[in-house]
């Protein structure tokens, strides 16, 4: 029979004793870590969210009744100590905050007992995570997870109060709305009231905090679920949390400027000072650069375009994909020239998983010599302008993609990514922030026909583009920019189309007949009839900013209740059947399909 807490009250977490409350007698809660009996005396190891705290068990100090209910303690039990805090007996424990005291018991409580937890609860646990995610309430009793969580609420408490303090208001936005467009498919939810029609949840607040723009609210931020039914991968998650604002009156700049005190207030929570300015880079030169628009600039080997050096050159290769439109460009793995032929193997194969025809190599042994796939196409001057167009030492090896520009780009760019992994090159304690600006507005779907917003079709045309909006819309870059974190996209936005007419085009273009529109946006486009101040924002994905903070691998680290792969949850089994009587007031038959 569990006992009850009547006549004790918690006066201590764990790790809130010290020596300083020694001879004091304190009482504190939590579950049993571990519960070891030397005959006679009893140690257990008392853990909160806080930490561990010693609790010793002896008969001459507690009397017999509490002492046999000391016996029974195992792990995971929860107890109620009512004891003296003195200084430790034995050894201090170097590993503990309170390693140097102890409690010994007066009164022990059973309050609950436990059965033998599926794993252990303990640091780094080696289990599978299906078995975490099964049990997740007993992995979140993990202190690695514990950390997470704690410094989730931290972060985000510290944005509250740093946009708070800079005169934005909190203001909430509906959940169940109509489909927002950020490119995304959406998760709907069917209307009992109007048979036949759905809301959907909200990929993001987008039009909603534009609204509150129109409305003269002018600064607005919200902590904010989002929904987006996309394969699922380590950093994106059906359901995720944004940190989401909208300013009036404010241009690119105004926007940085304000988020970068922002960063630097968050990170502050790790002790880790962000420096100002953050770079920013455009995204043709990131791409340029780097092949990505989120690069990774912790580490160089950058990529390099070498088409002016080949495009006479005899391998046929790499003058068919110029012959294409497309071009050739390199990376310097420098120092890599002796790596085995099996992992080069292994990187030409993971060039292919990006759309690479192929990759070709050239090391430079020591002495100078090429040891090339491609060598015996070119000549012995080809081959020299080329090492020296990727500044080529020897020692060195050289990877060459030659294709359209988005495949080399996309094969080069992820391939540095990787040679870097191979080479345990990323430091996880080290902190490289940049914006990406100047986005293409537009980016041509072949699937489509048509041009699709890169970001979403809100966003502003750079004011010196405007004109190409009617001549050549490929061409046009946009008031968007991306806060880029050790290559991960931890944050993005755009100033805002304000102006109906350039909205109404910016829909024609892509290709939105001027009903389509009003059907779909009508509320906002009316919105802008009735005075609508200049205005832009930008949204966080909270989870990818803690994920990095607590140098975690995924988002699910840092989510209390995550979903897989496959967008369940295995705790809940959620989604799931629901009963006949359920959908029949939707207005819902099932159908079975051929599969
Ligand atoms: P965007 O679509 O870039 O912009 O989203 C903003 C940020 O949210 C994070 N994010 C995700 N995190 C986890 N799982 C996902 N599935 C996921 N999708 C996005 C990313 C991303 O940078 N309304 C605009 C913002 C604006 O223009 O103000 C928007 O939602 O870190
Ligand atoms: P092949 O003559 O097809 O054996 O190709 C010679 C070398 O060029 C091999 O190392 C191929 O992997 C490489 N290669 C093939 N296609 C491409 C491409 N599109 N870009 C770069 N290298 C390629």
């Amino acid at each position: 029979m569990a006992e009850s807490m009547k006549g004790l009250k918690r006066t201590h977490r764990c790790t809130e004793v010290s020596v300083k409350n020694v001879g004091e007698t304190v009482t504190v809660m939590g579950w049993v870590q571990k519960s070891r009996n030397k005959g006679g005396i009893i140690f257990v190891d008392l853990r909160d969210r806080s930490g561990i705290l010693q609790v010793i068990l002896e008969e001459s100090d507690c009397g017999a009744e509490n002492f046999a209910k000391g016996e029974k303690l195992r792990s995971e039990f929860v107890i109620a100590v009512v004891g003296e805090v003195t200084k430790r007996s034995g050894a201090v424990n170097e590993n503990l905050v309170t390693g140097d005291i102890e409690i010994r018991a007066k009164e022990l409580r059973i309050l609950s007992e436990a059965e033998v937890p599926p794993f252990p609860i303990e640091e780094d646990s080696k289990t599978k995570d299906e078995l975490r995610l099964k049990y997740r309430y007993l992995d979140l009793r993990r202190p690695d997870l514990q950390r997470n969580l704690i410094l989730r609420s931290k972060v985000a408490t510290a944005a509250r109060q740093f946009l708070a303090d800079e005169g934005f208001l909190e203001i909430e936005t509906p959940m169940l709305t109509k489909s927002t467009p950020e490119g995304a498919r959406d998760y709907l939810v069917p209307s009992r009231v109007h048979p036949g029609t759905f809301y959907a949840l909200p990929q993001s607040p987008q039009l909603f905090k534009q609204l509150l723009m129109c409305s003269g609210y002018d600064r607005y931020f919200q902590i904010v679920k989002c929904f987006r039914d996309e394969d699922l991968r380590a950093d994106r998650q059906p359901e995720f949390t944004q940190i989401d604002m909208e300013l009036s009156f404010v241009d690119v700049d105004d926007v940085i400027s304000v988020n970068e005190r922002l960063l630097q207030r968050m990170f502050a929570e790790i002790g880790v000072e962000v420096q100002l300015p953050i770079p920013r880079m455009t995204w043709q030169d990131a791409m340029d650069r780097y092949g990505s628009d989120k690069p990774d600039t912790r580490f160089g080997m950058e990529l390099k375009d070498v088409s002016d050096i080949v495009k006479d050159c005899g391998f046929a290769v790499f003058t068919g994909a110029l012959a294409n439109g497309g071009s050739v460009r390199g990376i310097n793995a420098e120092g890599q020239a002796a790596m085995p032929r099996k992992k080069i193997d292994a990187l030409v194969d993971f060039a292919k998983t990006y759309g690479a025809k192929g990759l070709a190599y050239l090391a430079i042994d020591e002495e100078g010599n090429y040891k090339s796939s491609f060598a015996k196409f070119m000549t012995e001057e080809e081959l020299k302008a080329l090492v020296a167009a990727m500044n080529g030492k020897p020692g060195d090896l050289l990877f060459f993609a030659a294709d359209k520009n988005k495949v080399v780009w996309d094969v080069l760019g992820n391939l540095r990514l990787e040679i870097a992994r191979n080479l345990d090159m990323l430091d996880k304690g080290q902190y490289n922030f940049l914006w990406v600006t100047e986005f293409p507005l537009l980016e041509y779907s072949e699937e489509e026909n048509r041009y699709v917003a890169m970001h979403h079709p809100f966003t502003m045309p750079m004011d010196e583009d405007l004109p190409l909006l009617d001549t050549d819309p490929g061409k046009v870059r946009a008031k968007a920019y991306d806060i880029v974190l050790n290559g991960c996209e931890v944050g993005g936005g755009s100033v805002r189309i304000f102006q109906s007419d350039v909205q109404e085009k910016m829909f024609s273009v892509l290709g939105f007949s001027k009903e389509d529109a009003y059907e779909r946006f009508g509320f906002l486009l009316n919105a802008f009839k009735y005075g609508v101040p200049p205005h832009a924002g930008l949204a966080y994905g909270l989870d990818r900013l803690i994920m990095l903070m607590a140098k975690c691998d995924s988002i699910r680290e840092v989510i209390a209740f995550p979903k897989v792969k496959d967008a369940s949850c295995l705790m809940t089994d959620a989604p799931n059947v629901v009963d006949k009587k359920q959908l029949d007031e939707l207005y819902i038959d099932l159908v079975k399909t051929e599969e």
